[in-house]
């Protein structure tokens, strides 16, 4: 197949994925790489924003996570799936890309302050943390993406990435001032501007019923739980002060349930939803625990193959075997986009070959 569209899109490693990140990313990512020159990153070197000091930790989930993509469906002959730390391009473009960055646009950048304020980093943070996002803008630059799926939060680091390419564009490449976004790459640009690609579904509420589903508030679901851990998870979700018994009378909004977003989100049978949402409503003798049994088995069902292809990679090896072909495609991608930057930049002199061993 020949693609033109170029995807590239990617995650802080940070452990093992769990339905959450089915539900907001890789479901997606799935489908895309039917249809698209797809090229899935492992940010490791971002990961050293916050764990610089546990360098085996950042080593074994980076791991982790590719294997949980491939048993999550990433298909390896489709999609590139790959590691930052082992593609020059992407920091050498970094470096570059600084340069055309005033410090204070960097620094205005919301993402990023809302980060420094949660991880309660304040005045401390490395020199490394605002720079991630300018290594965001290569890791996306470097691949000359059209497009970008990522949620919501991730936004403004494309609009940091839109300004960099037309920036450069601009300086090196003689695209006008005024030329049209869509018009760039005609008008002689080595980069597309690439757009964020917003996932409708947002997030998936957590095990908690409370919260989005995340690793630190341990409320997550991963593709490695056993059936039975899922049942129990499903059972535990609190759902309110609502919490309904089949015996309860009286009209009940399943919309203030978070069990109805897992209904939602992992049963397709449509008319069995409308009908259980219905009888839920109107407190037609339904409780919690029915709808509970019925998500956990969609859960299981979907899980199900996931489990099976994990088994595939279990082996360090093999999972390893998978990160160096795709790290291979990443590199004679983006070492193709270096030599336009170079050439058009001036910092080119010899021309070079990356192999891996
Ligand atoms: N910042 C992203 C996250 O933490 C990870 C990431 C790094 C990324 N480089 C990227 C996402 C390029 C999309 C494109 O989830």
């Amino acid at each position: 197949m020949s693609h033109t569209h170029r995807i590239l899109t990617g995650d802080t490693p940070t452990g093992n994925l769990h339905i959450g990140h089915w539900v907001g990313s890789v479901r997606r990512r799935v489908e895309l790489q039917e249809t698209h020159d797809c090229y899935f990153l492992i940010a490791n070197l971002h990961a050293y924003t916050t764990r610089a000091d546990a360098p085996q930790d950042v080593h074994r989930d980076s791991i982790e996570v590719a294997r949980d993509a491939l048993a999550m469906g990433i298909d390896p002959e489709k999609a590139a799936i790959f590691l930052q730390s082992e593609v020059p391009a992407l920091s050498e473009l970094t470096y570059l890309f600084a340069m055309l960055l005033p410090f204070n646009r960097v620094m205005r950048n919301p993402t990023l302050k809302d980060e420094l304020t949660v991880k309660g980093l304040a005045d401390n943070y490395s020199f490394g943390f605002p720079l991630y996002t300018v290594g965001q803008t290569a890791d996306i630059l470097a691949f000359r993406a059209h497009s970008v799926p990522v949620g919501e939060d991730q936004v403004p680091h494309l609009e940091l990435t839109r300004e960099v390419a037309r920036r450069f564009n601009k300086t090196y490449c003689g695209v006008p001032d005024k030329a049209l976004d869509e018009d760039h790459e005609s008008l002689g640009g080595v980069f597309p501007i690439p757009v964020a690609d917003v996932g409708k579904i947002g997030r998936l509420v957590g095990t908690d019923g409370q919260n989005k589903m995340s690793k630190s508030l341990d409320n997550t679901i991963h593709v490695i739980d056993s059936a039975k851990q899922v049942k129990q998870k499903i059972g535990k979700i609190y759902t309110g002060q609502d919490s309904r018994q089949p015996t309860d009378p009286g009209i009940i909004d399943p919309d203030e349930n978070p069990l109805f977003q897992y209904l939602d989100v992992f049963v397709h049978d449509e008319a069995m939803k409308a009908d259980i949402r219905d009888r839920y409503e109107r407190g037609d003798n339904i409780g919690d625990g029915e709808v509970k049994m019925l998500v956990a088995d969609a859960i299981n069902e979907l899980l199900e193959p996931m489990r099976e292809r994990r088994r595939q990679y279990e082996d360090d090896a093999v999972v390893l075997k998978v990160l160096k072909s795709g790290t291979a495609r990443a590199i004679a991608a983006t070492e193709q986009t270096l030599d336009m930057v170079k050439e058009v930049a001036g910092t080119g002199f010899f021309a070079r070959t990356l192999t891996l061993n």
